[in-house]
């Protein structure tokens, strides 16, 4: 039995992790999440399927089974047994490019397992992005394995006439309310901040994670196009162990099924690509599909040009290949569960509201096709009293709670998100001395984008504005750092102990040069001191 265990933020593991179970005989995909990490010196076989987040961090569904592999007197040769390979998710344009895969690849040779296929690291800034490693990688993997020939699947379905419960937004706990513009109305760039109904208990610095829905249009096209009926009910069974089965519920309608699980919006992966090849009715068409899902360069170029680059949404494919009936097992298999966004709340607990401030992301493709984000694009289509599906949870960064302890916010754009809550707190406690409470903000123009501008002005904080193309030299948030390093260094010094430093923010390469010229200010001790007592935070997307 080969364990292929996948480590995920978002979902891609997950779906390279399923991608691989598919042609492997007598294999298991799982959670790392749920895989009893004890058994790990007795597995013959394990393939690690790993991104990275934050700053080169693991992702928090591994992190337990990291902490066990760290465990300082595991014998070095603890997985003397073991045959491994890794497959890291990663974006090189990140400066820590695939760190988890391979922290664990060290820690698992360190350990004596034996790599029984090269560890492979696949790369989001590819032309034709993690696929480029991952075919290689896999052909390798094949050579090794016993594989399956027939496609295998993860679910089968039964139509039904039973009636499951209905889940989903009824339950839920977040009512929209209302939105306000915070970019000027005449900018290109729309960000708002979103007002919901809400008394569930919550902290400065927590997160809501929002779970978008597709839009019903789109729906109702797609369920057109595969002549499939809405008000029509299934039963779910899995057939080998995923972790759709588990999210999606057993019994469910159709309607519900496309509107709230499976991702119609996104663009469609090569496995599906791989099904309409099958499912095409006319030659031509099925020629195409199969170039494009072939595992060669030529067929990534084809799949990343058309699809990927052209963010062409899976009702789209379908259009221009239509018709294509793929049987509503394989559509289940094949399309990704619709995953959570996060956001930063940007509102003080008052047990009434809560508040989030969302960039809409929008842009054109290579073609000049308009696109949205999917979920800043459902919260921008909201209606008053709509619900929606959400949760919250911790973030990384923490506040202080007393309004002695100074704290340095570094915020640009959207980054500002958390520290509107964390100011709002202070004021409602009383805050007067402004010296404690200090915020570094940034954009590109002052009269577009100097979001909640009353607000901070009119707040008891000392506030430090970075606007980068309102003059000819580019001016960011570190230039403000660096320019106030004496009043820096007095408040650190003066604080070591419980100040609080925290950055915040969209940019890649925002928290790794705002680091260095606090590195600047403040001398590496204290630097690596103040990271170590985790009173240097950053939270980035
Ligand atoms: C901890 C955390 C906190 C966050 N807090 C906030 C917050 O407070 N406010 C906020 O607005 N966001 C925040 N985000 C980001 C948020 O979670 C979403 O990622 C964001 O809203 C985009 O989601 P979407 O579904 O609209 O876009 P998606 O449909 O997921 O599309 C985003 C993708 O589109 C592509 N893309 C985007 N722009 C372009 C372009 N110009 N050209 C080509 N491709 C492009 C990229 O591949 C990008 O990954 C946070 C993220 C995290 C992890
Ligand atoms: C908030 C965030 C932080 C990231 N940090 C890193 C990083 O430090 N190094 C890296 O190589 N990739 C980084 N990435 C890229 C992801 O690893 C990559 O997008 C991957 O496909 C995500 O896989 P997942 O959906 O399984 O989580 C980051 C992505 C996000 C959204």
């Amino acid at each position: 039995m080969i364990q292929i265990l996948f480590a995920t933020q978002t979902g891609n593991s997950e779906f390279y992790a399923e991608e691989v179970g598919r042609h492997l005989e007598k294999a298991i995909v799982s959670s790392i999440e749920d895989f009893d990490f004890l058994t790990l010196p007795e597995q013959k076989r394990v393939i690690f399927i790993v991104s990275t987040t934050g700053d080169g961090d693991m992702t928090t569904d591994i992190l337990k089974f990291w902490q066990f592999l760290l465990i300082k007197d595991l014998p070095k040769e603890s997985l003397i047994k073991l045959e491994f390979t890794v497959f890291g998710l990663g974006d090189s344009s990140y400066p820590k490019f695939n760190y988890a895969a391979r922290k664990l690849r060290s820690r698992l040779l360190q350990l004596s397992a034996k790599e029984f296929v090269p560890s492979a690291f696949g790369d989001e800034q590819h032309p034709c992005g993690i696929d480029t490693e991952f075919v290689i990688w896999f052909e390798n993997l094949v050579k090794k394995c016993e594989t399956q020939t027939s496609i295998q699947q993860y679910i089968k379905i039964e139509q039904t006439d039973t009636y499951g419960q209905q889940k989903g937004v009824q339950q839920s706990d977040f009512e929209f309310t209302n939105k306000k513009r915070l970019s000027a109305e005449q900018h290109d760039k729309e960000t708002y901040q979103y007002n919901f109904k809400c008394n569930k208990l919550y902290e400065c610095g927590d997160i809501l994670c929002v779970k978008p829905r597709n839009q019903d249009k789109l729906v109702s096209q797609f369920l057109a196009i595969l002549n499939l009926d809405g008000n029509k009910w299934v039963k779910l069974e899995e057939q080998k162990q995923n972790q759709k089965s588990k999210k999606i519920p057993k019994i469910i309608s159709i309607q519900q099924l496309f509107s709230e699980f499976l991702d119609i919006t996104s663009p469609p992966n090569r496995y599906f690509i791989k099904l309409m090849s099958q499912y095409a009715e006319r030659d031509i068409h099925k020629q195409k599909l199969t170039e494009m899902c072939a595992q060669t360069p030529e067929g990534l170029e084809e799949y990343y040009s058309y699809v990927y680059r052209e963010k062409r949404n899976v009702y789209e494919v379908l259009y221009d290949f239509q018709p294509c009936f793929i049987p509503l097992e394989f559509l289940i298999d094949s399309l990704k569960l619709i995953r959570e966004r996060q956001y930063s709340i940007s509102s003080a607990y008052d047990g009434e509201q809560i508040s989030l401030t969302v960039a809409l992301v929008s842009y054109t493709t290579g073609k000049n096709r308009p696109i949205k984000g999917f979920c800043s694009n459902y919260l921008d289509n909201l209606v008053h009293g709509q619900q929606i599906e959400g949760k919250i949870i911790k973030g990384t960064i923490a506040f202080p709670k007393q309004l002695e302890i100074p704290i340095i916010m570094v915020g640009p754009g959207t980054g500002v998100a958390p520290f509107i809550g964390f100011i709002e707190q202070r004021v409602k406690q009383g805050a007067k001395n402004k010296e404690k409470t200090i915020l570094f903000f940034g954009s590109c123009y002052e009269n577009k984008e100097f979001y909640y501008k009353e607000f901070l002005q009119e707040s008891a904080i000392t506030l430090f504005t970075a606007f980068s193309r309102d003059q000819q030299k580019k001016i960011y948030v570190q230039h403000r750092i660096l320019e106030n390093r004496d009043l820096i260094n007095k408040i650190v010094r003066e604080n070591a102990q419980n100040v609080m430093i925290i950055v915040t923010g969209t940019s890649k390469k925002m928290p790794t040069q705002v680091e260095q010229v606090f590195k600047e200010c403040l001398g590496e001790q204290m630097l690596q001191e103040l990271k170590r007592r985790k009173q240097y935070l950053v939270e980035c997307w």
